[in-house]
C-alpha cells in the first residue's frame, strides 16, 4: 500500500503534467491574445528597426570625414589677399588639375563631385566639404592641405603615379582656395 503511493503519485503527477502542458497549448493561442498589446509593438519595433538599420549603418562611414575633423593648422597658408574669387575664374582650374579625375564623371569618389560649383558646394556622402566663409572648417581645402593625417588629397599614391598624376595643391593655390571659401565661395 504504502509502496504504491509514490506509483500513484507519479503517476497522477504525470497526469497532471500532461493536463498542464496540454492545457498550456490550448492556451498557447489565447495568451498572445491577452498580451496583444505588447505583442505588435516588438514586431513593430523590429519592423522599423530593419530600414533603419541602413541609416544606423551610413552614419559611421560618414564620421571619419565629417567637419569636425582633427587638422593641423599649420600645413593650412593663410588665405590669399586676392579679390574677388570665383569658381569658374580661379578655382575650377585648380580642381581640374588635381581632383576632377576622381571627384566628377559619373560616379564622384565619397559622392563629391568637384566639376561645378554647385555640385562642390553641395559635398559628398550627404554632408558639406565647403563650409561658406569658413575656409579652416571645409574639408576640402584641410585635405587638400594635407592637414588631416590619412586624407591628404589628392591621395599621396596619385601624385606620383606614371600616367596622369594629379599634383598636390601649391601654398598659392591653397591660399587662394581658402581665400575664396572665405570670401563665400562664389
Ligand atoms: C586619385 C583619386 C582622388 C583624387 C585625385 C582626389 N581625391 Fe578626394 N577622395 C578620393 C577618395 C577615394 C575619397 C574617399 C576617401 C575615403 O572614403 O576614405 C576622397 C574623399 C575626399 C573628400 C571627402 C568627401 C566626403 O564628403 O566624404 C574630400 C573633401 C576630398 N576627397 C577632396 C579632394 C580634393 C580637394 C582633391 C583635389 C585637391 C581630391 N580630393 C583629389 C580620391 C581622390
Amino acid at each position: 500500500m504504502h509502496k504504491k503511493l509514490p506509483l500513484l503519485l507519479t503517476g497522477s503527477l504525470a497526469g497532471v503534467a500532461i493536463l498542464i502542458s496540454s492545457l498550456s497549448a490550448a492556451d498557447a493561442p489565447a495568451a498572445p491574445a491577452s498580451t496583444s498589446t505588447p505583442a505588435p509593438a516588438p514586431a513593430a519595433a523590429s519592423a522599423s528597426a530593419a530600414p533603419a538599420a541602413p541609416a544606423a549603418s551610413s552614419a559611421p562611414a560618414m564620421a571619419p570625414s565629417a567637419p569636425a575633423v582633427k587638422a593641423d593648422m599649420s600645413k593650412v597658408p593663410a588665405a590669399s589677399d586676392k579679390k574677388d574669387l570665383t569658381f569658374d575664374k580661379d578655382i575650377a582650374p585648380i580642381f581640374k588639375a588635381s581632383c576632377v579625375g576622381c571627384h566628377g564623371g559619373a560616379r564622384p569618389r565619397s559622392g563629391l563631385d568637384l566639376s561645378t560649383k554647385d555640385t562642390a558646394l553641395k559635398g559628398g556622402r550627404g554632408k558639406s566639404d565647403i563650409v561658406a566663409g569658413h575656409g579652416d572648417q571645409s574639408n576640402v581645402l584641410l585635405f587638400a592641405a594635407d592637414a588631416v593625417t590619412k586624407s591628404e588629397m589628392p591621395p599621396l599614391s596619385a601624385r606620383t603615379r606614371a600616367t596622369n598624376p594629379e599634383p598636390a595643391l601649391t601654398k598659392d593655390q591653397l591660399a587662394d582656395l581658402r581665400a575664396w571659401i572665405d570670401q563665400g565661395a562664389k
